[in-house]
């Protein structure tokens, strides 16, 4: 690795800032502002990057912005459609709500289909025969792997089971799998024929998948009997047994749940059954023929729904599209990650969340990569294991959340490194870059969001020298802004909210069957502009560093959860009168869950009440979802209107105590120091 040095640089975009007065920067070198440490690719890696300087980038980024149509036109031109979109219209956008319905278009009257771009078009191009998913299971002796061939035609004897079984075009289907090679097939199957898939995480409870039962009313349910992660076995059957159970009690009830026999974790026998409604995967889609006509749909038919958590009510069911998606997620893909044919990729994420689905799916497949698929937990059987399948497969890409492990392997395939779905402070990215990529491997942090359908600022890697912990420049096409508390644009070095001006194709286009929660979330803030609720600085070079979010929503390990959700759950406790959670520092999840309980008058804290409040947690959302630290609350702040103040318990959870501020518009000041007393009982 190769560090250089130099005195400026050609100005970046208008919105982006400039970068000036650059300090030359030796990794490790302590200086006295973190902001102004560069970190350069080095040469040999510039020269054979996609962007290999800034100048090649500011030119695209200039015609992305100035010239959308012609842009994505160019871009889109290299996808199969069956016929083009309306050459006169590639986009049309209203993101102001004070104008009329929010309403973002892309391509529209294209028709084309993305499991065919994923699949068949990489055939065609003479890849058939090249690996498109390695998968490897909980057990590092367990593996498998599909061509792309193979691939399709999987994917096509499900998509015949799914036709011959009434499923139609606009049709949802809920998936309940792990991180099986049955999961991105039932993907690419349903997009096959048109149906929209509903992936739901296998790490959700009951409660949560009949949540979005109710929420999505599914054609078919598609799961396997059981997993293994690390030494448990999960029996995510009885999970769908029970959810199904109570949707048909509501009035919603799913006729068929196709069920994988996931072998290694549990055999058939073992498996409860319901008669008529289940149906074992193994004895059906094998008899179906591998060859399936495409549906093909429209380049603004849904895709796909996911469901993620807001700050406030239940979760909202993201909605994208499917031709500005495809193109979006595979160029983000290709110059993000600067992807080579010889790449092998490996994204940790788990196809349940949208990572998942726009970078161990799509933006992947869509591009003829060679994908790792990992069934298990980061630390089974120790915490090696992550390096070892990057040994194993010679991962050159590997893409992760900031939270993992490094021993004792070679590491030596790697190229690039990438990371997503919480801030990156500083010093893990310095030893993210010195200890997992021997210095060597640029660092592609990507800030995005589920909504956003792919990559919005990240470091394009050959492009331009890094910061570490900023998540450098917008992608193509992507004008973020941010503004202040009244919406107004901030230039220059600054901070605030991070809005996003102008639509970009992999955009959502609503949440589904509530287009109005869709305006009041995202477009009502800060009129004429997408709100992603991340708070953002620009510093003097124009590079952006993302602060965390703003409003009331928690990234735990990497999976976004809403405060309200879990206040919610911890209230359904008969026990419970009033919760308030709110996010603190988490050594190993990067933020923890931290909830204050007011139990109900006359119940004594007891540590049985304890774990029986975290239960009730885990069994209504995951067990992913459960409160780290309950702290007894005789009452909560309180504004005198009853409005709880998050503030004052972020600085409690936090041990912040000299930094609580203005106490006195509390109703009953006299509750902090309560809270305080109770801190560690
Ligand atoms: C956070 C995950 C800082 C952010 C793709 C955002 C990040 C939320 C980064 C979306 C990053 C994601 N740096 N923060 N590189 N990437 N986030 O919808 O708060 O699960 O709003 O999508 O994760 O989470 P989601």
């Amino acid at each position: 690795n190769r560090l250089r040095h130099v005195d400026s640089m050609a100005s970046l975009p208008s919105g982006a800032g400039s970068i000036r007065e650059l300090n030359a920067v030796i990794l490790g070198e302590s200086l006295a502002s973190e902001e102004n440490h560069l970190v350069f690719p080095s040469d040999d890696f510039s020269r054979q990057a996609l962007i290999s300087s800034p100048q090649q980038y500011l030119e695209m980024y200039k015609r992305s912005i100035e010239d959308p149509s012609g842009f994505w036109s160019d871009i889109a031109s290299n996808f199969y459609w069956k016929k083009k979109w309306d050459q006169n219209l590639i986009y049309s956008e209203n993101l102001d709500v004070t104008k009329g319905d929010v309403s973002i278009q892309w391509f529209k009257g294209g028709i084309t289909n993305i499991c065919y771009n994923c699949l068949d078009a990489n055939i065609e191009s003479g890849n058939g025969d090249k690996i498109a998913l390695y998968w490897q299971g909980n057990e590092p002796h367990v593996d498998g792997s599909l061509t792309y061939t193979q691939l399709l035609h999987r994917v096509c004897q499900l998509a015949n089971f799914l036709k011959d079984n009434g499923v139609q075009k606009g049709d949802t289907v809920i998936i309940y799998l792990p991180m099986i090679m049955e999961l991105p097939i039932t993907m690419l199957a349903c997009a096959r024929i048109g149906a929209v898939h509903s992936v739901v995480f296998a790490g959700y409870s009951a409660e949560s998948l009949h949540q979005r039962v109710m929420d999505c009313k599914p054609k078919i349910m598609i799961t396997c009997n059981a997993v293994m992660r690390g030494k448990k076995t999960i029996d995510l059957k009885n999970i769908v047994d029970a959810a199904l159970l109570e949707s048909s009690q509501n009035g919603i009830t799913v006729g068929l749940c196709l069920t994988f026999e996931n072998e290694s974790a549990m055999k058939k026998e073992a498996t409860k059954w319901e008669k008529g409604r289940d149906i074992w995967w193994q004895d059906v889609v094998p008899k179906c023929s591998t060859i399936c006509d495409v549906e093909w749909v429209d380049a603004e038919d849904p895709l796909f729904l996911l469901y993620t958590s807001g700050s406030t009510g239940k979760p909202k069911g993201v909605l994208h599209t499917t031709g500005g998606y495809m193109i979006y997620t595979a160029t983000t893909f290709k110059y993000a990650f600067d992807y080579k044919d010889s790449d092998i990729y490996w994204c940790t994420a788990d196809c349940g969340w949208i990572t998942g689905h726009s970078y161990v799916t799509y933006g992947p497949l869509l591009n003829g990569a060679t994908v790792v698929l990992y069934e298990g937990v980061p630390n089974y059987p120790d915490s090696g294991r992550c390096w070892e399948i990057v040994d194993k497969y010679k991962v050159t890409i590997f893409y992760t959340a900031p939270t993992l492990y490094v021993t004792r392997y070679s590491r030596k395939s790697l190229r690039i490194l990438g990371s997503v779905g919480e801030p990156i402070n500083p010093s893990a990215w310095r030893w993210f870059f010195n200890v997992v990529g021997d210095s060597r491997c640029p660092i592609s942090d990507t800030w995005w969001q589920t909504e956003t359908g792919g990559f919005m600022i990240t470091p394009l890697p050959g492009a331009w020298p890094q910061k570490p912990g900023s998540a450098t420049f917008p992608f193509f096409g992507v004008q973020p802004v941010i503004v202040d508390e009244k919406g107004n644009e901030i230039d220059g070095e600054c901070s605030g909210y991070l809005c996003v001006k102008s639509s970009w194709p992999g955009a959502f286009r609503t949440l589904y069957g509530d287009h109005e929660r869709y305006e009041t979330t995202y477009f009502k803030a800060f009129p004429g502009y997408y709100f992603s609720g991340d708070g953002c600085s620009r510093d003097k070079d124009g590079y952006h560093w993302l602060t965390g979010r703003v409003d009331d929503v928690i990234n735990v390990s990497g999976h976004r959860i809403g405060t309200a959700e879990v206040e919610s759950a911890l209230v359904s406790h008969p026990q419970c009168a009033e919760a308030a959670v709110v996010g603190v520092e988490h050594e190993v999840k990067g933020q923890g869950i931290y909830a204050f309980i007011t139990l109900v008058e006359g119940v004594p804290y007891s540590e049985d009440l304890r774990k029986s409040l975290v239960l009730v947690v885990r069994s209504q959302i995951g067990a992913f979802a459960a409160p780290d630290k309950i702290h007894w609350a005789p009452s909560l702040p309180k504004t005198r209107s009853g409005k709880i103040m998050r503030r004052i318990l972020r600085k409690i959870a936090s041990r912040q105590l000299e930094e609580l501020g203005d106490t006195s518009t509390l109703a009953d000041p006299g509750v902090v120091d309560q809270l305080i007393a109770l801190a560690d009982s």
